[in-house]
C-alpha cells in the first residue's frame, strides 16, 4: 500500500508526523505533503530525519505536473490532520494548493481525519461539507469527545493514531515474514547456527514492499540481510515459537525462509574453556516450530520451506505438507544455501509442483511467492 499523507494547518500537526513514523516503522511507502499553514506548526526535516517519506510543501506546487504524479502514485490518500479550511475546500473542489490539486486529482481511497476546536466543528457550512463529502465516499474518521488543545473538553479532538492505523489496514491482508537461522546456545559465548544468510528472506521482504502488502518482520540471528525498516530480532527457536503463538492471530499469512537449527545441547553456563580437555556436546532434537504451529493452526496460510538433498527433496516436501498442515512448501536444494540462485519447485497442499525452478534468481522466486497471496 502506498500513502499519500496530507498535513494541514492543525495544532495536532505534530500527529501527522507521528502516523507518518508508524507507517514508516511498517515498511509503507509514502509521500507527505504539508501545507502552507502546517508548515508553522511542522518542519519537513523532522519527516526527512525519523521516516524515508518523499515530503513535498507549497514550493512544490507548480513543479510541473506533480499533482498528477503523486495522485496517481499513491493507493490511499489521509489527510491527518485535517482542518476545516481543507475539508470545506475538497468538498467544493477547490485546488488552490499541492494538497488540494493532489485530492482533487486523487481517484482512489481518501480517508479524512478532522482535527479542530469545537466552535469549529460545530460549524454547519462544515458539517455540511462533511455530509458532502461522505456522500462521495470519503471515509471521514472521528472527530472524537476529548481533551482539546485548549485544554478544554469538547468535540473536536482528533482520533487516536492507532485507532487510525487499525482502520486503515482493516481490510489489507497482513503478512508475518520470519527469516534467518536460529542460534542455539552451547555455553554463554557460542552457539549452534547454520550457513543461511537471510537472502531469500530478505528479497521476498522486497517483493513485498514492491507490492505494497502489509506485512511485520522477524529476522533470526545475525544474518548479512536485515531490513532497512522496523524488525523483530530472535535468536532462540523457543522464543521464536513463542513469538508466533502470541502473534499468528493477527496474520492472513505466515512466510517462513528461515533456518531452524535441528538440534540443540544443553546450555554450559559462562564460557567453555580449551584447558578443561575434550568435551562431547550432545545434540538433542530441537523443538518443530511448524509441527507445534499445525496444531492451532486456523485460517493463516502457512508457507513453509524444505531444503534437502535433490533426490530426497519431493517426497520431504509432500511429508511436511501432510505433518505440518502446510499450504505451500517451496523446496530447494542445498546448494542454494547462501547463493544468489535457487533450485527447486513450489508444492501445493494438494501436492502439486506448481512452479519448477532450476538455478533461479532469488528475487524473481521471491516475486512468485509473493503473488502467491
Ligand atoms: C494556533 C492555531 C491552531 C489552529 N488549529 C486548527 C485546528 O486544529 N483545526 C483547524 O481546522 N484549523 C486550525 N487552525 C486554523 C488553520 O490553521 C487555518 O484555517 C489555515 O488556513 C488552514 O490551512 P490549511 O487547511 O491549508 O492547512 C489553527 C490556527 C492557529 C493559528
Amino acid at each position: 500500500m502506498r500513502v499519500v499523507l496530507g498535513i494541514t494547518g492543525s495544532i495536532a500537526a505534530y500527529k501527522g508526523l507521528i502516523f507518518s513514523r508508524e507507517l514508516y516503522k511498517r515498511g509503507i511507502k509514502q509521500k507527505v505533503i504539508l501545507t502552507y499553514s502546517a508548515l508553522k506548526f511542522i518542519k519537513p526535516l523532522s519527516f526527512k530525519s525519523i521516516t524515508d517519506a518523499d515530503v513535498y510543501t507549497p514550493k512544490d506546487f507548480f513543479n510541473s505536473n506533480l499533482h498528477i504524479e503523486i495522485a496517481r502514485w499513491g493507493d490511499v490518500l489521509i489527510v491527518l490532520p485535517a482542518s476545516a479550511n481543507f475539508i470545506s475546500k475538497l468538498a467544493n473542489g477547490i485546488a488552490d494548493s499541492l494538497l488540494l490539486s493532489v485530492s482533487i486529482a486523487f481517484n482512489k481511497r481518501i480517508i479524512i481525519v478532522p482535527a479542530m476546536h469545537e466552535e469549529m466543528w460545530d460549524n454547519r457550512f462544515l458539517r455540511e461539507n462533511i455530509e458532502k463529502l461522505r456522500m462521495h465516499g470519503v471515509e471521514i474518521l472521528g472527530p472524537t469527545y476529548g481533551m482539546l488543545s485548549s485544554g478544554e473538553y469538547g468535540m473536536g479532538r482528533m482520533v487516536e493514531i492507532d485507532e487510525v492505523l487499525d482502520y486503515l489496514f482493516r481490510e489489507t491482508k497482513k503478512v508475518l515474514l520470519i527469516y534467518g537461522r536460529t542460534e542455539e546456545p552451547i555455553d554463554d559465548v557460542r552457539v549452534i547456527t547454520n550457513r543461511s544468510s537471510g537472502r531469500m528472506g530478505y528479497l521476498i521482504h522486497l517483493a513485498l514492499e514492491n507490492k505494497g502488502i502489509y506485512h511485520d518482520i522477524v529476522v533470526c540471528g545475525n544474518v548479512e540481510f536485515v531490513p532497512k525498516r522496523q524488525y523483530v530480532k530472535i535468536y532462540k527457536t523457543i522464543e521464536l515459537l513463542n513469538f508466533i503463538k502470541e502473534s499468528i492471530t493477527k496474520y492472513d499469512v505466515l512466510i517462513m525462509p528461515v533456518a531452524i537449527s535441528d538440534f540443540v545441547v544443553n546450555k554450559k553456563e559462562g564460557k567453555l574453556h580449551r584447558k578443561e580437555g575434550s568435551i562431547n556436546l550432545e545434540l538433542k532434537p530441537n523443538i518443530d516450530v511448524l509441527a507445534e504451529l499445525s496444531k492451532f493452526k486456523n485460517s493463516t496460510i502457512f508457507i513453509g520451506f524444505s531444503l534437502e538433498s535433490r533426490e530426497n527433496l519431493e517426497v520431504s516436501s509432500a511429508n511436511k505438507i501432510k505433518e505440518k498442515n502446510l499450504d505451500y512448501v517451496v523446496a530447494n536444494t542445498i546448494e542454494s544455501i547462501d547463493s544468489e540462485n535457487i533450485t527447486g519447485f513450489i508444492m501445493d497442499k494438494n501436492f502439486n509442483k506448481i512452479f519448477e525452478f532450476e538455478n533461479l534468481d532469488k528475487f524473481e522466486l521471491a516475486k512468485k511467492i509473493v503473488n502467491l497471496i
